[in-house]
């Protein structure tokens, strides 16, 4: 079943007219536009909330042909921002109340056939809804417009609404195949059959069939399977069709992954194999146009976090993000936690009630995709509220039975009804522990903890700060990273943030930024990237954290200069002339595979080769020289 993209061809205007849902609409005062779309462009910085905030309208016209008159005819919005109601000329066809998951409408009984129609969708961006994440502040902008894809499909009137795919493992390389396919009615006569390859073979392997049903459970042995994995992420993909006497009357391909992901009491594993998550947050936005962007560079930040920063994992904060995003994670083997939009506010009634909607719908949108290994359940940061929060739970849990839950907060001991304990630990101050104690934060250590963030605001740093702050913040990292390394019982976490952010007045630096990325917002890297960067070993990393410029520092003195690298050892020279060999062993962070070197030594052999010192005479020199270039004449130890 192939898409039809409605990507082009949109009329748009930042007011929405009641009449512009209508056949006649007179259209010359609205503007083309394409999806994306952002309802605003927005400066770099200094800009405030209300420029996205509008009841914005998008008006297309659909020639819809005379074949699809014995067909369904499907519409999904895969992203509007924020609250969406969706016309048919002139008709209300339907509506949706959260701006990061997508809605599909049935649009067959509404449809003129042989002519053109008109859709309109009138999009609220508005931050005074009562839906998540409003209500309070929250620390990043919320935008506004359609700013994902929407596609048509054209199926048969009996088609496979929803097919969700997992497995069992019977032995190390042996699985059973679960599948449940849903109709989109009930129905007599038909088969449901599944056949599987490997992505980017040829030749499929037939599964099975079965009797179909309003949903079909399908189960089929698989043997010698190749599993998905960090390292090597093997996909699949498995074909259901529906077959009524023998023809083929609709399908739907699944990528998919075998893996087992794991938490455990003391740690994470993949496929029976303990793994350290090592991770970053990542929002979904992009100077100037906010969450609009497409494909491209959906796919980009996947590849930025796994070649360019090495990371393993990646926490879609705080909302469920681009498919494509996700699709290049399936295929990267980056590690996924989404969790459902939210930040720090609990709403009324209603408002939960659409929380617990979003739960729904994230599970049922993302479960497919084998990079998922957490669901969050919990709105990032609130307070306990036990209701609530069993309900977010239960829906996870029933519609994905092969994945725990988590549920991101900032508050010790609280009420654990998540399968692991996720929390925000900022302890870490530059001089003292990078991390808490599991026993000092969960409420259960029975159960698996995760740290979900660290850093952030405990140290803002810009692209274009001093070099010693940049240093400082590099250091940071790396001093939180290796004590997570160091806590067997602690999973992993994910460093505060990937790239720099636009934020609400009440965050950032007054300029509307949140300078927490080890990015800046364009994903150009600041120096706490390598730090990252030299946890992998595919790519080749040199970093010298500074230039050696005396001028940049205060009183002239250098301080002290790291290096970041993921060699086994770096040679430093002075004019060609060997100084020093820096070995990976010599790092003072014991845990990291690669930590950060410090240069000691400027001077290497040179007073005795070239001032002719006595080698006891010139190491006592070289000491006094070293540490003057480190600390200033006012200052030695
Ligand atoms: C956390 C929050 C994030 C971000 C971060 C900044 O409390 O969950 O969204 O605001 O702080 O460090």
């Amino acid at each position: 079943m192939e898409r039809i993209y409605l990507n082009d061809g949109w009329k748009f205007t930042e007011k929405f007219d009641e009449r512009m849902v209508r056949r006649n609409f007179d259209e010359s005062g609205l503007k083309e536009v394409r999806l994306p779309h952002t309802c605003k462009e927005t400066p770099f910085h200094y800009f405030d909330e209300h420029v996205y905030q509008m009841v914005s309208g998008y008006r297309r016209r659909l020639f819809v042909p005379e074949e699809w008159r014995e067909k369904r005819v499907l519409l999904t919005i895969e992203g509007a921002a924020h609250e969406s109601t969706v016309f048919l000329n002139g008709q209300k066809i339907g509506e949706h109340h959260c701006g990061y998951t997508a809605f599909s409408i049935d649009l067959s009984e509404s449809l003129r056939y042989g002519e053109e129609n008109i859709l309109a969708v009138r999009v609220d961006s508005r931050e005074s809804l009562n839906i998540p994440p409003f209500g309070h502040v929250i620390d990043y902008m919320t935008y506004g417009g359609i700013y994902r894809d929407v596609y048509l499909e054209v199926r048969n009137p009996v088609y496979l609404k929803d097919v969700f795919v997992r497995s069992e493992f019977t032995s190390e390389r042996d699985a059973v195949l679960i599948s449940e396919a849903a109709l989109n009615e009930e129905t007599q006569g038909y088969v449901i059959r599944q056949s599987m390859r490997k992505k980017g073979e040829t030749q499929s392997v037939p599964l099975g069939e079965c009797k179909a049903e309003a949903v079909t459970k399908l189960s089929f042995p698989v043997k010698n399977v190749s599993l998905w994995d960090v390292e090597q992420p093997a996909l699949y993909e498995i074909k259901t069709e529906l077959v009524w006497q023998g023809r083929v009357l609709d399908k739907t391909v699944t990528v998919f992954g075998f893996r087992e992901a794991q938490f455990r009491r003391d740690g994470f594993y993949l496929n029976g194999r303990k793994l350290k998550i090592r991770g970053l947050n990542r929002h979904q936005c992009f100077p100037y146009v906010g969450y609009a962007m497409p494909e491209s560079m959906q796919k980009r930040d996947a590849d930025l976090l796994k070649r360019e920063l090495g990371v393993n994992a990646v926490r879609t904060s705080h909302y469920p993000q681009s498919h494509y995003f996700l699709d290049r994670c399936d295929e990267l083997g980056l590690l996924v936690f989404t969790e459902l939009p939210g930040w720090q506010h609990i709403g009324d009634a209603a408002w939960k009630e659409q929380a617990v909607e979003n739960v729904r719908d994230m599970v049922r949108q993302y479960r497919n995709h084998p990079s998922i290994i957490l669901w969050g359940v919990r709105i990032n940061e609130s307070q306990d509220d036990d209701g609530f929060y069993v309900e977010t739970n239960r829906v996870a849990r029933s519609l994905d039975p092969s994945r725990q839950t988590g549920g991101v907060r900032a508050n010790k001991k609280s009420s654990l009804l998540e399968d692991v304990y996720t929390y925000n630990d900022f302890l870490h101050e530059g001089d003292n522990r990078g991390c808490e104690k599991k026993s000092a934060v969960t409420s259960d250590v029975t159960k698996p903890y995760l740290v979900s963030e660290y850093n952030g605001h405990m140290y803002p740093t810009k692209a274009y700060d001093c070099e010693e702050h940049r240093v400082e913040h590099a250091l940071r990292h790396a001093n939180v990273m290796d004590a997570l390394v160091g806590e067997e019982e602690i999973a992993g976490g994910f460093g505060w943030c990937m790239f720099d952010y636009n934020t609400h007045k009440d965050f950032g630096s007054g300029d509307r930024v949140c300078y927490h990325g080890v990015m800046d917002m364009f994903r150009n890297p600041k120096l706490a990237a390598a730090v990252y960067a030299c946890e992998q070993e595919r790519e080749p990393v040199l970093e010298v954290a500074s230039s050696m410029d005396i001028g940049e520092h205060p009183g002239c003195h250098r301080g002290a200069v790291w290096i970041f690298t993921n060699a086994d050892s770096v040679r430093m020279y002075k004019n060609d002339s060997f100084v020093k060999e820096f070995r990976r062993e010599d790092s003072p962070y014991r845990n990291l595979c690669h930590g950060p070197l410090l240069v000691d030594d400027f001077i290497g052999d040179a007073l005795e080769r070239r001032e002719h010192m006595k080698p006891a005479q010139a190491e006592k020199v070289k000491t006094v020289l070293n540490t003057v270039a480190r600390f200033g004449l006012g200052h030695l130890t």
